[in-house]
């Protein structure tokens, strides 16, 4: 399918749902309060793929990527991790809960899909 509809009330706060879209593992994170606030204010000079949580987020408390490490593909673990986010077991790269690559080998923050809100409770991907 070339787009995938999530009902965003089944994922609780805190809570990153793996869905199934072209092929590839996407995650969609409701994040709370605490990491929103965490990841707006990292400083861009600390990051190695520099984005401001801005950039990779539509609504704050909705984080969407794909979960293929920016390494050599494996899948993070969510919620895992020095940084809170992700963490790729493969070879240790640490995400936050934007997404972005903080530590290990990755190069890359993790790929923020094309997304919509169609409305308060509707996310498709695609
Ligand atoms: Fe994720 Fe190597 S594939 S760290």
């Amino acid at each position: 399918l070339a787009k995938i509809e999530v009902k965003l009330s089944e994922i609780p706060e805190g809570k990153n749902m793996v869905f199934k879209w072209r092929g590839k593992p996407l995650f969609v994170r409701h994040r709370t309060a605490a990491e929103i606030q965490a990841e707006q204010s990292v400083d861009l000079s600390s990051l190695r793929h520099a984005e401001h949580d801005n950039e990779r987020v539509q609504k704050d408390e909705w984080l969407v990527v794909l979960g293929v490490c920016t390494h050599l593909g494996c899948v993070p673990i969510a919620n895992s991790g020095d940084y809170g986010g992700y963490y790729c077991p493969c070879h240790g790269s640490h995400y936050d809960a934007a997404g972005r690559i903080r530590k290990g080998p990755a190069p890359l923050n993790l790929e923020v899909p094309a997304h919509t809100f169609v409305d308060e409770g509707t996310l498709v991907v695609g």
